[in-house]
């Protein structure tokens, strides 16, 4: 079985092909929260986890989730061959790391670890850009021949292999600046919406993996995203990238940024 979660697709697109070479089910953990994330694994199952790199930690929803999982297994859970890929813009830091320790709590070990470089997401600091058309190709192709890679060593139960980009400074990464970002900057309350931008396509509610967006009518003058504050946002900006019309903003930074998600524009060919 295959974990997985993304907001912008790179994700997504990783964790289907790795799916469909080695025939495992692909499960999206936000519809998995919904249930009592209690698995019956048979003999032979992988386990894998795949998600964005968020402040160069695990998504705090990937986080979350870890901590309620429960397995029923025959051969004993240290049987089952176990991975993790993220996928970055740039350097991970300790993110695996940070992800095996929260593993360890339900008796799992990812002896198998990967990272893939993929089009930047995030937008919402000064210095954060999306990349240009050329370099998201190029991040792709790359990305391509190595998911390739990737998947001959997962097929093989490889363990063992680290092929992870953890950047200059890996636990000043994670540990001050990413925490200092998973602490404080994992929030819904700086989206705004301009109401003479929105057509009310409806793309954000869909895009949204928490559910945290919904059209509501206050206005009069048709219905507008509304975010719940309810604490369920991770941050992933699925809601901001998917808006057609750049309706959707995060604090007044990202008025003057770029949209991404994988299929944009067919970037992937
Ligand atoms: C909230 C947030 C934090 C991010 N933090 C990092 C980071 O620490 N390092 C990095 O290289 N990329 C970072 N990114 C970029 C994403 O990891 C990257 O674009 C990823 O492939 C997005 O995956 P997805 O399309 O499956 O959501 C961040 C993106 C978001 C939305
Ligand atoms: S509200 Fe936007 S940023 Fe937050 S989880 Fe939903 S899509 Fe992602
Ligand atoms: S995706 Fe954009 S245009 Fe469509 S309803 Fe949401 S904010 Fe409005």
């Amino acid at each position: 079985m295959i974990f997985y979660f993304s907001g912008t697709g790179n994700t997504r697109w990783a964790a289907e092909h790795l799916a469909a070479a080695t025939g495992e089910r692909l499960l999206f953990i936000p519809e998995e929260l919904k249930g009592d994330c209690h698995y019956l694994l048979s003999a032979d199952e992988r386990i894998g986890f795949c998600f964005p790199t968020h402040g160069w930690q695990p998504p705090r929803i990937v986080r979350q989730f870890i901590r309620q999982l429960q397995f029923s297994t025959a051969a004993g859970i240290t049987a089952h061959y176990c991975f993790a890929l993220t996928t970055c813009g740039d350097s991970i830091g300790r993110t695996m790391e940070i992800l095996n320790r929260e593993l360890a709590a339900v008796g799992l070990h990812a002896t198998s670890v990967f990272s893939l470089t993929m089009p930047e997401s995030y937008v919402c600091l000064p210095f954060m850009k999306t990349d240009k058309p050329e370099r998201e190709r190029e991040k792709i192709e790359v990305a391509t021949r190595q998911l390739e890679h990737f998947t001959d060593l997962i097929l093989r139960r490889v363990p063992e292999e680290t092929h992870t980009s953890r950047g200059l400074t890996p636990w000043t990464f994670s540990h001050v600046i990413g925490a200092y970002f998973n602490a404080h900057m994992i929030t819904d309350s700086k989206f705004t919406v301009d109401a003479d931008r929105c057509i009310h396509c409806g793309r954000c509610v869909e895009a949204c993996p928490t559910g945290d967006v919904t059209l509501e009518s206050i206005t009069g003058n048709g219905a507008l995203p509304q975010w719940h504050h309810d604490g369920s946002c991770t941050n992933c900006l699925a809601c901001y990238h998917h808006c057609p019309r750049h309706a959707i903003n995060y604090g007044s930074i990202t008025r003057r940024r770029g949209q991404y998600y994988f299929g944009h524009g067919n970037n992937h060919h």
